[in-house]
């Protein structure tokens, strides 16, 4: 296997890293204590072509992989993990759920547009009563003719503030459980869709988080997404590909918190010495570079997995379920190395740290993680 990152792949790397530092880095604290993803921010990271790395050219994409997108995701999250948040969703629950189940009319009307950010793309599975038992959906959408009617409450939706288009996925028929759930397009502009107010999160503060509400939301047919009844494993083998974006994440936050947390122990003296050149601190940093390599490498190698057509389920919810716990764990410990300074906002480690928990969270907490894990593990317990 080849672990060397190709010259494209390097070039990308670069390229979001300098972004990150130049763009967002400057504004990362600020933007975390008001909430705000300004337009201006968004237009940006749309001109990087970030917002549609794997949608092929032909769409307006800039038609590169799955590595080159995690890189991506790494980079950005190294300094503002909000700000990847918003790039994640697009990537992979969006753009890619239209690349892969719809129609050659719906690739044509809605990925030119989310690709060069013309457009801004939410996913709607979660609900109040519906969170990691995804089955369970209220939001109903009733067939009449040639159009289905949507009425529900989406929660703890992404990009919800400023979105043009949601993924929604529904109950059509609950007779029929899972198999009775459809996936649909729907558009902003449509009458009956509207949005709650801002969520007040512990950590991505920047990124846009709502309830999204349908009342007799008329969606034409061509507007579902696969063929009926798909919509809950649609949802399913989206958050699979979903889940190595959060990974790269997870991977990226850890990253930036060690890469501080290095710089500040050369810097800061006590008793006599640099902090890292105190064995309680040296010890510490190894165990912190070793566990990120290890999240990078379950990353990249679900990703090239995805990349090269094999499967990639299982990978991707290890990689995800391991990095944002290394996330979670070198960002504390970047904190604890920092001392009083980790805990005032100047020195990044304490947003880092609130921002890594979110990654244990959402496209499945993980118990889920596990859950889907221990069933390859045990295929014959699931069969029964
Ligand atoms: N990949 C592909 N298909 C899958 C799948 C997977 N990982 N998991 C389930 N399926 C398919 C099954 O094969 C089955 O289909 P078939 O009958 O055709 O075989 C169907 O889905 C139903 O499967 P189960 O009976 O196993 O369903 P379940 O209810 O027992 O469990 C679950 C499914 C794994 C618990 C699932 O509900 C789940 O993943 N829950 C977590 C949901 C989640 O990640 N939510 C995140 C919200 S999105 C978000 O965070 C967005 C954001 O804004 C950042």
């Amino acid at each position: 296997m080849e672990f060397g990152l190709s010259e494209t792949h390097r070039m990308i790397r670069e390229a979001a890293r300098q972004f990150a530092e130049e763009v967002l880095l400057p504004t990362a604290i600020e933007r975390d204590e008001k909430q705000e993803c300004p337009e201006e921010l968004r237009r940006r990271v749309a001109e990087m072509g970030f917002l549609g790395i794997t949608v092929p050219e032909e769409y307006g994409g800039a038609g590169l992989d799955t590595l080159a997108y995690a890189l991506v995701m790494e980079e950005l999250s190294r300094t503002d993990a909000a700000t990847a948040t918003l790039v994640t969703v697009q990537n992979s629950l969006v753009n890619e759920g239209i690349l892969r189940f719809g129609t050659r009319e719906q690739k044509e009307r809605y990925l030119p547009r989310l690709a060069t950010g013309q457009w801004i793309g939410a996913f709607c599975l979660s609900e109040p009563e519906a969170g990691s038992d995804a089955t369970r959906q209220r939001t109903v959408a009733v067939r009449k003719g040639d159009v289905y009617i949507l009425n529900g409450v989406k929660n703890w939706i992404t990009n919800a503030g400023f979105a043009d288009l949601f993924l929604v996925i529904a109950q059509s028929d609950p007779s029929k459980g899972y198999k009775g759930i459809n996936a649909f397009l729907v558009e902003r502009g449509w009458k009956g869709v509207s949005v709650g107010p801002k969520e007040n999160k512990m950590g991505i503060r920047s990124s846009d988080t709502r309830s999204v509400i349908f009342e007799d939301v008329e969606v034409p047919v061509e507007n579902r997404l696969g063929e009926e009844g798909m919509g809950f494993r649609i949802a399913m083998q989206i958050l699979n590909g979903g889940r190595i974006g959060i990974a790269a994440q997870a991977v990226g936050i850890a990253q930036g918190a060690f890469d501080r947390a290095l710089r500040y122990s050369t810097e800061r003296q006590a008793f006599g010495k640099p902090i890292c050149e105190h064995e309680a601190i040296r010890f510490k940093l190894a165990d912190m570079a070793t566990w990120i390599e290890g999240a990078r490498l379950l990353t990249w190698r679900a990703a090239w997995l995805k990349d090269t057509g094999q499967s990639y389920a299982l990978e991707a919810a290890m990689a995800k379920l391991y990095a944002s716990e290394v996330a979670m764990r070198v960002t504390i410990e970047a904190v604890q190395i920092h001392g009083g300074y980790g805990y005032v906002k100047e020195y990044h480690v304490e947003r880092m740290m609130r921002d890594a928990k979110i990654t244990q969270i959402y496209e499945g907490t993980s118990e889920i993680q596990r859950l889907v894990i221990s069933r390859f593990l045990l295929p014959e317990l699931y069969r029964k």
